[in-house]
């Protein structure tokens, strides 16, 4: 089968395509996927760089992925021939809390992820997708789908009148907003551009803020809040931007500490006690979690915001896409 390889960790250099790598056998409790779209995240911008540890060399990267099942091992019960299935991030946190060793079986990061023409998946490592979604579509919902899910509404509880702040408009903030509004939330959403802010807008926020003519973004909440703060912040920016979020949330509001994408920064942990606020670092979610979210995907007909959809042959075009921070919400490679 053709696959992409990560064989270093130079950039885009290190990604190989491999035209002739065996194709995967189903062992017992596990199934094999043609793979027929992938979606990538911040994240796979770090694992090509080393920002991450590995097992062992090439590895195959990429978490999110769609397909159908085309083969199945000794044991499967929950899958069939034909089904079509998304990976999860996690292949072995099923449910309950995170376990200590998640990270050891996340895909393509530690072992072999989606971007190639079959992945070999455990049972409990693959979700039935909604009906109404393509599978590039499909490919979207392991990684940053289900984070904002988890954060927001495992986690958050979110319920109708509540107030939501989203920074950036990248694949978990899009996705957060869907859920926010799905949810009955009054969204608060920042973006460095004006174009984006317009298309969040249309897809339901409620107050748009341009965090680069509004540094103060912070201030901008407490204003139109009334001087309340927000119930909820999508935290992508980490530490450059985590002193800002504890400044915008209500007392005893929470922070769901998701990504980094601020670069460094400082804070002042006085505030936390001070405000009561929760600080909640969220990793992506378990299966029991992505199935939950699957329900309300197909419930409310929800469809994920996609930038633009590239060829297999097309892969490293996609990352540099990516990386430059042009796209709005996620952006796809079709296999
Ligand atoms: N903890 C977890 O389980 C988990 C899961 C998924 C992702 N993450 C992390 O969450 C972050 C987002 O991931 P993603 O896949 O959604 O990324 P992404 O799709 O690449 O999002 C990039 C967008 O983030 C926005 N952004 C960049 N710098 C910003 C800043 N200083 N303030 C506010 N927004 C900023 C930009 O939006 P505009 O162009 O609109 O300004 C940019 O387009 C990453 O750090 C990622 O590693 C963590």
């Amino acid at each position: 089968m053709k696959a992409w390889e990560v064989r270093e960790t130079t950039g885009l250099d290190g990604l190989v395509l491999n035209p002739d790598r065996a194709e995967p056998k189903p062992g017992q409790g596990q199934i094999v996927v043609q793979i027929r779209a992938a979606a990538l995240n911040y994240r796979d911008q770090g694992v090509i760089k080393g920002a991450y540890g590995y097992t062992k060399f090439p590895v195959i990267p990429l978490s999110d992925g769609a397909g159908a099942v085309v083969a199945i091992g000794p044991g499967v019960t929950q899958f069939k021939v034909g089904d079509r299935v998304a990976s999860t991030f996690f292949q072995r946190w099923t449910g309950g809390h995170i376990p200590a060793d998640a990270s050891k079986n996340s895909l393509g990061g530690m072992i072999d992820g989606v971007l190639a023409e079959y992945a070999l998946l455990n049972e409990t490592g693959a979700v039935h997708t909604p009906g109404h979604l393509s599978f590039e579509e499909a490919a979207t919902l392991p990684c940053a789908a289900l984070t904002a899910w988890n954060a927001l509404v495992t986690t958050g509880q979110i319920k109708a009148g509540d107030t939501v702040a989203i920074l950036g408009t990248g694949g978990v903030a899009c996705f957060g907003l869907q859920f926010a509004k799905m949810h009955g939330a009054f969204v608060f959403h920042t973006s460095s551009s004006d174009e984006k802010l317009e298309r969040v807008g249309s897809m339901g926020a409620d107050a748009l803020i341009n965090y680069k003519t509004t540094p103060d973004w912070d201030k901008e909440i407490l204003k139109q809040t009334e001087g309340a703060g927000v119930d909820h912040i999508l935290e992508v920016g980490g530490a450059g931007t985590l002193e800002k979020s504890m400044n915008a949330v209500r007392q005893g509001g929470s922070i769901y500490v998701i990504g980094a994408l601020a670069g460094p920064g400082s804070i002042n942990p006085r505030a936390i006690n001070r405000k009561s606020i929760c600080l909640q670092g969220i990793h992506v979610g378990s299966r029991e979690m992505f199935a939950d979210m699957n329900r309300a995907i197909a419930l409310h007909g929800l469809k994920p915001a996609i930038d633009q959809v590239f060829g297999f042959d097309d892969v490293k075009a996609a990352y540099a896409h990516q990386q430059d921070a042009k796209h709005f919400g996620k952006t796809v490679i079709a296999i």
